[in-house]
C-alpha cells in the first residue's frame, strides 16, 4: 500500500517532471524571439543564430524565476517587508459566505441564481449562522465600456451590478465579487492587469465587500507586487474589502507560479489559496483539481502562517454541491471538520435552492462552525500520525481545544487520544462534548477513545 509520505514523494518527482517539461517548453519557446533580436540590420551580414548553451539556459531560467519572486524594481521595498505596511485589519476570523464557482461554473451564473441564493441565505439560517459574504465568481462580466470600466454582463445580469449588491445588502448579506491579476480571467473574461484603480472605483461604487483576486494570464508579472497593487487600490477607496489571494501556491506548475503565498500575504490579503482546485472527491488529481485529502496534506503543515486577519485558503466546500456522486455523507462531514479545525475560509457552493436536511445539518452544525470561528485564530494542526489514524489539535479562545479523531482507512477504525497530545496533564479532567452528535459527555480524565467510521471523524471540544 502507498502511504501518505510515499505519495507526496510521488507527487514532488511527478511535480518536479512537470516543472521540468514546461521550462524546456519555455526554453524552446524562447528560440524563435532570441533569433528575432539577432536578426542582423538590413545590409550587414547575416549572422548565424547560435543556440544557448545548456549553462545560458539555465541562467535565463534562475532569472525567470528570481523576477517572479522580486520585485521588478529593486529600488521598491517588497511590500510585505514594508515596515510601515499595515494589514488592513479585515476578516478577524475566517470569511464565511458562499461562492458561485463549485456548482454553477462558468455558463449557470446568473443573476436570478444570485438573488435566489440572497433568499436562501436569508432564510435558511446560514446567514444567521455566519454565512455572511454572496461571492461571484468568474464569469459575470462583459466587456469594458469605452472609458475602459467593467461592465456586467448585459444579457446574463440584465439588473447592472449595483442593483445587484443592493438586493444582496438588502437581505442583510454582503457582497463579493471576482476579477484577475492578468489582462484575462481563467474563463477569459476581462481582467484587472492595468486597470487595478478603474476596478476597484467600480467595485466599490457597487457597493463590493469582497474581492477574490485569481492569478490566470499573468504573463511574468511578479506576484507580490500583482497583489499589493491591487489591495492599495481597494483600499484608496476608503471601502471596507476583504481581498482574497486566489494564487495556489506552487501548485500550477507555470512560469508565473513561483511564489508562496502565505510568506507574503498577510500585510496584502486576508486569505491566499494554498492549493489548486477542489474537485468533489475524496482524493486525486484530474487537470487542475485535486481531493479534499490532497488538499489537507498541503494545508495542514501551513498553520504557522494563519491567525486573525490572514488565513490559509484550502479552497472553497464542496458540501452538497453534488448529491449522486463525489464525497459521500460521511467524507463530506470529514471535510468540513477538517475545514473547521484548520480555521479555512468556510465558503458552501451547493445550490441553496435544493439544499436538503443531510446537507443543512453538516453547513449548519453552530458547535463546528465555532470551532472554526474561534476568536484566537489558531490554525489546528495533526499532533499525532499512525499512518491512517489521525489526531487533530485546535487551540481554542477559552483555554479549551478542539480534537478530531480522523480515520483515512478504508474500514473502521478504534482512535485514542490523551490529553497530554493536547497540551495538558494526562490527569486532568476535562468536559468533553460530541460536536457531530450534540452531546456533552461530562468531564473525562486521561484522554479519549472512539470507534471512527471509515474515512470520518469524531470531533470533539474539550474544557479543562
Ligand atoms: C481558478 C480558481 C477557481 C475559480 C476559477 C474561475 O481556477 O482557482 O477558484 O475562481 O479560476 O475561472
Amino acid at each position: 500500500m502507498i502511504n501518505r509520505k510515499s505519495r507526496s514523494v510521488l507527487r514532488m518527482i511527478s511535480y518536479g517532471r512537470l516543472v521540468s517539461a514546461t521550462l524546456a517548453g519555455l526554453t524552446l519557446m524562447a528560440a524563435p524571439a532570441a533569433q528575432a533580436q539577432n536578426a542582423a540590420p538590413a545590409g550587414t551580414a547575416q549572422k548565424r543564430y547560435v543556440a544557448r548553451t545548456a549553462e545560458e539556459a539555465a541562467a535565463a531560467r534562475a532569472k525567470r524565476v528570481y523576477d517572479t519572486v522580486q520585485p521588478s524594481n529593486p529600488t521598491i521595498v517588497r511590500p510585505s517587508l514594508d515596515n510601515k505596511r499595515t494589514a488592513n485589519g479585515l476578516a478577524l476570523t475566517p470569511p464565511m459566505g458562499w461562492n458561485s464557482w463549485n456548482k454553477f461554473g462558468c455558463k449557470a451564473l446568473t443573476e436570478q441564481v444570485v438573488r435566489d441564493t440572497a433568499n436562501e441565505m436569508a432564510s435558511n439560517g446560514m446567514r444567521d449562522a455566519g454565512y455572511a459574504y454572496l461571492i461571484l465568481d468568474d464569469c459575470w462580466a462583459g466587456p469594458r465600456d469605452a472609458q475602459g470600466a467593467l461592465t456586467a454582463d448585459p444579457k446574463k445580469f440584465p439588473s447592472g451590478m449595483k442593483a445587484l449588491g443592493d438586493y444582496i445588502h438588502a437581505k442583510g448579506l454582503k457582497f463579493g465579487i471576482y476579477s484577475d491579476a492578468g489582462k484575462l480571467t481563467c474563463a477569459k473574461q476581462p481582467g484587472s492587469q492595468g486597470h487595478e484603480y478603474q476596478d476597484a472605483m467600480s467595485f466599490a461604487s457597487w457597493g463590493v465587500d469582497y474581492v477574490k483576486y485569481d492569478w490566470c494570464h499573468t504573463g511574468s508579472r511578479n506576484t507580490e507586487e500583482a497583489y499589493a497593487l491591487m489591495a492599495d487600490a481597494l483600499r484608496a477607496t476608503g471601502r471596507d474589502i476583504v481581498f482574497s489571494i486566489c494564487n495556489w501556491g506552487v501548485d500550477r506548475p507555470n512560469e508565473s507560479d513561483k511564489s508562496l503565498p502565505w510568506e507574503w500575504g498577510m500585510k496584502i490579503g486576508n486569505l491566499w489559496r494554498t492549493t489548486a482546485d477542489i474537485r468533489n472527491d475524496w482524493q486525486g488529481r484530474v487537470r487542475f483539481g485535486i481531493g479534499v485529502l490532497d488538499i489537507v496534506d498541503k494545508n495542514e503543515p501551513l498553520y504557522p502562517y494563519a491567525g486573525p486577519g490572514h488565513w490559509n485558503d484550502p479552497d472553497m466546500l464542496e458540501v452538497g454541491v453534488d448529491k449522486n456522486e463525489g464525497l459521500t455523507w460521511e467524507e463530506q462531514r470529514s471535510h468540513f471538520s477538517l475545514w473547521a479545525m484548520m480555521a479555512a475560509p468556510l465558503i458552501a457552493g451547493n445550490d441553496l435552492t435544493i439544499m436538503d436536511d443531510a446537507t443543512k445539518n453538516i453547513l449548519l452544525n453552530k458547535d463546528v462552525v465555532a470551532v472554526d470561528q474561534d476568536q484566537l485564530g489558531a490554525q489546528g494542526r495533526r499532533v499525532r500520525d499512525d499512518g491512517d489514524l489521525e489526531v487533530w489539535s485546535k487551540p481554542l479562545a477559552d483555554g479549551g481545544r478542539a480534537v478530531l479523531l480522523f480515520n483515512r482507512s478504508g474500514s473502521p477504525a478504534r482512535i485514542a487520544t490523551k490529553w497530554s497530545e493536547h497540551g495538558y496533564p494526562d490527569a486532568l479532567q476535562v468536559a468533553v462534548r460530541d460536536l457531530w452528535a450534540h452531546r456533552d459527555l461530562g468531564r473525562i480524565k486521561g484522554g479519549f477513545s472512539a470507534e471512527v467510521p471509515s474515512h470520518g471523524v469524531v470531533m470533539l471540544r474539550v474544557k479543562p
